[in-house]
């Protein structure tokens, strides 16, 4: 099958390489559709490794992913042929501590795509277990369903955070993380949320979300302008 391979750091190639293909009792098979680029597929381009993750062998990149289902296990009893899906990247044990606390994001050993030695999902097809396969509503695009990966780490900020209806948040950076942080922060119950970041370019996608308020920290002076505008009371939660 075609895939975009990482061979080493700055290496890349769009050629045919083995990834299973057989559909177990558990699995579903996914006709991908749209898959994102991540920060950590940059980094693993240009550095070869992110902390302990090395690429010492060809890796297929990509991990938020949606697409099409086109074969279901025998055990599958949610997903058929034909649903637009999301994929949730990760397979962890339900034997680990984690996952039986219930945490099992915190799984040590989890398999991660695109997280050497794993295989992400640039690729026409994937075979991944169902039951971290999610129908997407007919409202929702591929691309939007390939961004639901990202949008959970925000998600997972806001929740821990606890927020309370008209408190106020203030992320700090505006790239893809912070914005997703922002925006769940807001349908979260936040009344504002500002974003600041250092570079001009960045806040310009503040442009699509009039909710989130953009910060220039090479122009202005971060806590001076939110002191101003909340009577000195300051931002609730901080991301
Ligand atoms: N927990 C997860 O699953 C998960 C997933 C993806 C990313 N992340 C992390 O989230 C963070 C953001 O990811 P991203 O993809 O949005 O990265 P990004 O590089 O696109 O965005 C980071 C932003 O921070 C800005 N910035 C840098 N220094 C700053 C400073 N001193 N003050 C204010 N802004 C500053 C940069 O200009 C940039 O716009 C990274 O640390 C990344 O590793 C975590
Ligand atoms: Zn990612």
């Amino acid at each position: 099958m075609k895939a975009l391979v990482l061979e080493k750091q700055l290496e890349l190639n769009l050629r045919d390489i083995d990834l299973p293909t057989e559909v177990g009792p558990d699995d579903v098979k996914i006709k991908m559709h749209t898959v994102g680029i991540c920060g950590s597929d940059i980094h693993y381009y240009e550095h070869g490794k992110i902390g302990q993750w090395h690429v010492n062998a060809p890796m297929v990149l990509g991990h938020e992913g949606s697409g099409t289902v086109i074969a279901v296990g025998k055990n599958e009893t949610i997903l058929k042929e034909g649903d637009r899906v999301c994929i949730e990247p990760q397979v962890v044990s339900k034997k680990s501590k984690e996952y039986k606390l219930g945490m099992y994001n915190y799984d040590q050993k989890v398999k991660f795509w695109a997280t050497p030695p794993i295989h992400g999902c640039l690729t026409p097809e994937v075979v991944f277990p169902g039951d971290m396969v999610f129908k997407i509503p007919n409202n929702l695009s591929y691309a939007e369903g390939a961004m639901v990966e990202p949008l959970a780490v925000g998600m997972q900020g806001v929740t821990k955070a606890k927020i309370k209806p008209g408190q106020i948040g203030l992320v700090m950076g505006c790239g893809p993380i912070g914005l997703v942080t922002g925006l769940a922060a807001l349908a979260g119950g936040c009344s504002k949320v500002y974003i600041a970041d250092i570079l001009a370019e960045k806040l310009k996608m503040c442009d699509h979300y009039p909710n989130l308020i953009p910060v220039d920290l090479s122009k202005e002076n971060l806590s001076e302008r939110i002191m101003d505008e909340t009577n000195g009371w300051g931002v609730d939660r901080f991301f």
